[in-house]
């Protein structure tokens, strides 16, 4: 968890969650209520992690390791240049994906092992952790049908390898749910967006 003034807000979810919708509202809700709010995306949001975005997602074959490393390494810069000021201007920072992610994605989508992965994550974001995780769950087939056509190198993937990741998502939710808000992604949007609110209502309770 973070200790600086700021609030950190991190969606995670399969493909074809609807994480940037639920991204955009909670954004549009808390500048409403007078917040300052910092919405970055991962891999992507720097320079840098633009071109590791295109290089990871877009490029040709990457052996699971060098995947993994280029996903942390994203993660590193990310958190140096945009978390950590972010946090410590006292906003509220929410990111579309992060460390979580990883661990599901590479650690059991591509069997590279979630300990091993946690740890590699751990290590690249110094340790800083999310104030409050909102997983939104998606069955792998409805997030193949709400996604479409266009896939990069990780959507492109099997089912399988999808349903792995799911279950790394819901696993690491289990271990830690007073700082997990768990939900079905094929809810309406609406009442999504509420149940997000209600939660950080109560994760910022006390804060100025
Ligand atoms: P995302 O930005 O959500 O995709 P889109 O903009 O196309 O909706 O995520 C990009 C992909 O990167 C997604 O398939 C998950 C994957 N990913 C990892 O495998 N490991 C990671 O650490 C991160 C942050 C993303």
């Amino acid at each position: 968890m973070s200790t600086a003034p700021g609030v950190f807000v991190c969606f995670e979810g399969g493909d074809g969650a609807g994480k940037s919708t639920q991204v955009r509202l909670l954004a549009e809700a808390l500048e409403r209520a007078g917040r300052e709010v910092l919405v970055t995306r991962q891999p992507g949001g720097t320079p840098l992690g633009a071109r590791i975005r295109e290089l990871v997602l877009h490029g040709d074959h990457v052996s699971p390791r060098a995947e993994a490393l280029l996903f942390a390494a994203d993660k590193a810069h990310h958190v140096d240049e945009l978390i950590r000021p972010g946090l410590a201007q006292g906003r509220v920072v929410i990111t579309d994906r992060y460390t979580d992610s990883s661990i599901a994605y590479q650690g059991a989508g591509r069997d590279l092992g979630a300990d091993e992965i946690r740890q590699l994550q751990h290590w690249a974001v110094g340790g800083l952790f999310p104030d409050l995780t909102v997983l939104l769950d998606v069955r792998p087939d409805v997030g193949r049908s709400r996604r479409g056509d266009v896939h990069d190198r990780l959507e492109s993937e099997a089912d399988e390898f999808h349903a792995a990741v799911r279950q790394g998502f819901l696993d690491l939710a289990a271990r830690e749910p007073e700082r997990y808000l768990v939900l079905d992604a094929g809810g309406a949007p609406d009442e999504i967006h509420a149940r997000v609110l209600a939660r950080l209502d109560v994760v910022l309770g006390g804060r100025p």
